[in-house]
């Protein structure tokens, strides 16, 4: 099996009874990120304990925790990956 080059987490804000409600997957968050033909691999996460600055998307191994996340945010924090880079105003913890 060949390792993907990045993995991004994405915060499903999953209720308490577990139906996959959140922003993200309302708005097909992982097919943009598969879309792009980056190497990475893309899961969705329950809860990430930082609910008030959510959704939330980490990037693995990059360790980059960005918050607020948006369609629109999604494309530029994809930008800046494809560059090696990161999109300091989204990061939620350094
Ligand atoms: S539900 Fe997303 S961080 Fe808690």
């Amino acid at each position: 099996m060949k390792k993907p080059t990045y993995h991004i987490l994405v915060c499903n804000s999953y209720r308490v009874a577990g139906d996959a409600q959140g922003y993200c997957h309302k708005n097909g968050s992982s097919q943009l990120v598969q879309d792009r033909g980056i190497d990475v691999a893309v899961s969705t996460t329950a809860c990430l304990n930082v609910c008030s600055q959510g959704p939330v998307m980490v990037v693995q191994p990059l360790n980059l925790w960005y918050g607020g996340i948006t369609e629109s945010r999604i494309d530029e924090i994809l930008d800046a990956l494809e560059e090696g880079e990161s999109v300091e105003e989204y990061l939620i913890a350094h």
